[in-house]
């Protein structure tokens, strides 16, 4: 089978994508799979590469001299691949499925699912809807609530409703949320331009921060409690894993903390007990279907401490598969190690 991965991507976690796929070229089976590897740069230009892990990693390879310009094609009748060759060539490859390997928005949030769905392709992971409603806090939050998954208490407003009313909005966000806030953009990732206000001068700085990067933002009470993941796979039926862990560094885990200091740990299964990780993991695969999830996803939630609620958080549909990534590390712990678990992901595309 002829599979394509494409990584980077557009969006702020463009360097965790390159990791990521970097998992995928040195797991993937070489004997079941031709591998094409498709990386898009933060521009947003896609390159067919001959890159190894290590130069995907460390960002040389949008230097190759032998990568070539190429797209996907949304023509059916092209099958996939479209490679522009340095003599002027246009030479097509069909493809049989594709990985993307791409965190955040232009890869995670159903824009590159639509251009997959228009060329026909199967591909790893959720449909349009489901990452795009995963992408969207507020919608998610709501799909939550309607799917009976507890939340903690939040609020959602635009820009333009936040400029238009700010004394009115602020006056809302203490009655029913109340200092700390967190503030978020709708749509991002990986913690970026999220921050937590302790009073009403931090919530100014908070919000101008947050649209800078969408011009809706979600408004969140801060929860005392545990962080803990679950990884689901596949649907009808979704299974998944009982939570892990992360023991963050600072005081809520950032992008930093995530993939440049290293300082967040994992532990699998969570210090919780018996009862609690399989209601972890039980709320997992109602938040999972209420999303309408496919493939795969990790679902993350937040353990009270003191009253033991799980709250969910958010779902990843693109989960970062780094060396330190929860996602591969729960379901290598469930018997499921890296190779076999993109054999399955491949699979359950090609369903
Ligand atoms: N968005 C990052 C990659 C994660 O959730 O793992
Ligand atoms: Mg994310």
């Amino acid at each position: 089978l002829c599979v394509a991965l494409l990584f980077g991507g557009m969006s702020s976690e463009h360097e965790v994508s390159r990791v990521s796929a970097g998992t995928f070229v040195d797991h993937i089976d070489p004997e079941k799979y031709e591998l094409l590897k498709i990386g898009i740069t933060k521009e947003g230009r896609w390159l067919y590469t001959e890159a190894t892990s290590a130069q995907m990693a460390d960002g040389s390879w949008e230097e190759l001299a032998t990568n070539m310009p190429c797209v996907i094609s949304p023509d059916r009748a092209d099958h996939g691949m479209i490679l522009f060759t340095p003599s002027g060539q246009v030479e097509k490859l069909h493809v049989d499925a594709v990985i993307p390997a791409l965190h955040g928005l232009w890869g995670e949030d159903g824009t590159v699912q639509g251009l997959l769905e228009l060329a026909g392709i199967p591909y790893v992971g959720c449909g349009v809807l489901a990452s795009a409603a995963c992408m969207d806090k507020a919608v998610a939050n709501a799909l939550f609530e309607q799917g009976g998954v507890p939340h903690c208490p939040w609020l959602s407003f635009t820009r333009w409703q936040l400029q238009a009313d700010p004394e009115g909005i602020r006056a809302q966000l203490e009655e029913k949320l109340g200092y700390p806030i967190f503030v978020k953009p709708a749509n991002a990732g990986s913690s970026v331009g999220i921050s937590k206000a302790a009073n009403a001068e931090e919530l100014k700085a908070a919000i101008d921060l947050a649209l800078v990067h969408d011009k809706k933002l979600v408004f969140e009470s801060f929860v005392d409690g545990q962080e803990v993941e679950c990884a689901v796979i596949g649907s009808e039926p979704a299974v998944s894993t009982r939570p892990g862990e992360i023991l963050a560094g600072a005081e809520f885990y950032t992008y930093d903390d995530k993939y440049k200091n290293g300082v967040s740990q994992v532990v699998i299964p969570a210090r919780l007990s018996e009862e609690k990780l399989d209601e972890v993991k039980d709320y997992a695969v109602k938040a999972y279907t209420a999303l309408g999830c496919e493939g795969l996803a990790r679902c993350d939630f937040f353990v009270e401490r003191g009253t033991g609620r799980v709250l969910i958080n958010e779902i990843n549909t693109l989960p970062g598969f780094t060396p330190i990534s929860m996602y591969p590390k729960l379901m290598e712990h469930d018997g499921l190690p890296v190779p076999q678990l993109i054999d399955r992901l491949i699979a359950l595309a090609l369903e």
